[in-house]
């Protein structure tokens, strides 16, 4: 399957549930000044989330240009070092502005993973916040993994916010595990480049002020997010998102325009990061 098609069919999947698909915002979001670049799908909808604004819809899906080289979401050092994280990437997202909540962003996002595409269920695990019985208990009951796969954790990872300040919630993520030994739960959240998170589902209920203080929000939404370039790894069976369609093309043009193999840690980091930076600049000089 090719990263176009991936793409098609998460649009595709979530047309069908209702959605209005809408365009990427630009990777500079003219009108915020907390970020600096665009560090997420749900960005551009901050104002619903947060009772200033209004859409003609109540459910909306999208494929969102990111960059995070800066602040809360900074991925700029494992770049090029590891082979999932990327200065600039793309973040397929559904969400829902006050309409459907945990039961359905939990049951849609299993079924896109194991129903459509087929991912393997035993090597799938979910985290929740570790006081969100709610997901816990949806997880256990709208899908069919294993129970000893939902796992729970604290703020660091199971409660998301967009920056210092802004709308924000519990989370609850799906990881992919493709070491041999997939059955062991201390590979979530370690860091391994062979068990990653692939889709995040945030349950938007907070709001962080200026002070540093929550609040609730007058509705609840639902943000989610998938890093496509991972999607596309794991479903193109490959070792590294730089080994997909969407980076092999512009690895291939770094090598014959400099000389240099990608054949060793000594050229494949650099490679990777020319290859990362190029598309970050490119977007980000564009928009
Ligand atoms: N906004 C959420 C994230 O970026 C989905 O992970």
């Amino acid at each position: 399957m090719t990263s176009g098609e991936i793409r098609e069919q998460f649009l595709d999947f979530f047309k069908n549930k209702g959605h209005r698909i809408v365009a990427s915002s630009p990777v500079v979001p003219y009108d915020d000044p907390t970020l600096l670049f665009t560090n997420a799908g749900m960005n551009q909808f901050k104002d619903v989330f947060l009772g200033t604004g209004t859409r003609e819809y109540n459910r909306a899906a999208n494929t969102q240009k990111c960059i995070r080289v800066s602040g809360k979401h900074n991925d700029l050092e494992e770049v090029g070092y590891d082979t999932y994280h990327h200065t600039f990437f793309e973040m397929l997202g559904n969400w829902s502005f006050g309409d459907y909540y945990k039961k359905e962003a939990i049951s849609w996002a299993w079924e896109l993973l194991t129903d459509v595409w087929k991912l393997p269920k035993e090597r799938l695990w979910a985290t929740v916040y570790e006081t969100d019985n709610e997901a816990f208990n949806f997880w256990k009951t709208v899908t069919d993994i294993k129970h000893d796969h939902i796992l729970k954790f604290g703020e660091k990872d199971n409660f998301w916010e967009m920056g210092e300040t802004g709308p924000c919630g519990p989370c609850s993520e799906i990881h992919i595990n493709l070491l041999e030994d997939y059955d062991n739960p201390i590979y979530v959240n370690m860091g391994s480049p062979v068990c990653i998170e692939i889709w995040n589902l945030v349950f938007i209920q907070n709001f962080r002020d200026a002070d540093g203080k929550l609040h609730d929000l007058p509705a609840k939404h639902v943000d989610t997010g998938m890093g496509f370039e991972r999607i596309c790894r794991v479903l193109q069976k490959e070792s590294s998102n730089y080994k997909t369609d969407i980076f092999s093309p512009m690895i291939k043009v770094i090598q014959s325009l400099s000389g240099v193999k990608y054949n060793k840690m000594e050229t494949i980091v650099p490679i990777n990061v020319i290859a990362d930076h190029i598309r970050t600049l490119t977007f980000a000089i564009g928009d």
